[in-house]
């Protein structure tokens, strides 16, 4: 795609699913867990491509609810890696201003992933750079299941009425609560899906499939997403 990026009208909060560590190892005849190394490193050059471009927010789908079902060997990978990944990152990530911030239940993660993803959370939370969402154990529908049983109680309780339940509210039960929605979801290696990840926050989201495997990711294909984004044409249901 021909053009430069236009700094004023950049996506304030892009999506990420970093699909196809699998493949990109299978094709090289590495074991499947080599891929998600590799993508260790396309992430690391995501979050800095996003954070020197000025998108307010970066939201990647690390773990999803239905990862526990990989073979045990690869979850456990995983969770090391994830253990790896904010020990080797997080005095950087500090440095730049990122703040992280979780999606998704983490009280079912391993004890020393938890505590390790508890600990950049916190060392980082008061930064004003980038905000840094790791979507970890998510999964969007069981999002919106404990977000509708919220609501539920409080409503039970007399704390809001039917008729204060608006889009609004219902965002402010999410893991998201406090985010802008996603102006651009992108996911690698050319599958054409979302797979239960930020279906209510999605709704006016523009969708970027690119070809690339995950771990092929980086900062010319960003670059290439946010130009064909900002050839789209969005109207919100609006005519123009
Ligand atoms: C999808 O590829 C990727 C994942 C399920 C895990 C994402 C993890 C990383 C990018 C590693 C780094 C992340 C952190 C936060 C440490 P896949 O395995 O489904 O690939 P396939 O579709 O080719 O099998």
């Amino acid at each position: 795609m021909k053009g430069e990026i236009d700094r004023s009208k950049l996506p304030k909060h892009i999506a990420i699913i970093m699909d196809g560590n699998g493949r990109w190892a299978s094709k090289r005849a590495l074991p499947r867990v080599f891929g998600h190394k590799a993508g260790m490193e396309a992430l690391r050059e995501a979050v800095k491509g996003c954070s020197d471009l000025g998108v307010k927010i970066l939201t990647v789908y690390a773990f999803s609810t239905e990862n526990w079902n990989r073979p045990t060997d690869e979850v456990s990978f995983l969770m090391n890696l994830l253990i790896e990944y904010m020990r080797k990152e997080i005095n950087e990530l500090n440095k730049n201003n990122v703040k992280v911030k979780i999606l998704g239940d983490i009280s079912g993660l391993p004890k020393v992933t938890r505590e390790e993803v508890e600990k950049a959370v916190s060392l980082t939370e008061n930064n004003e750079g980038i905000q840094f969402n790791i979507a970890l154990n998510y999964g969007s529908r069981a999002e919106i299941i404990c977000a509708c049983k919220k609501i539920a109680e409080e409503f039970k309780e007399g704390k809001i009425s039917s008729e204060e339940i608006t889009e609004e509210l219902i965002s402010e039960y999410l893991f998201t609560k406090g985010d802008i929605d996603p102006d651009l979801i992108i996911r690698t290696s050319g599958e054409k899906r979302l797979s239960n990840f930020l279906l209510w926050q999605s709704a006016y989201s523009e969708l970027i499939f690119v070809e690339e495997m995950w771990p092929d990711f980086n900062k010319q294909l960003l670059e290439r997403a946010i130009l064909e984004y900002q050839n789209r044409d969005r109207r919100f249901g609006l005519v123009k």
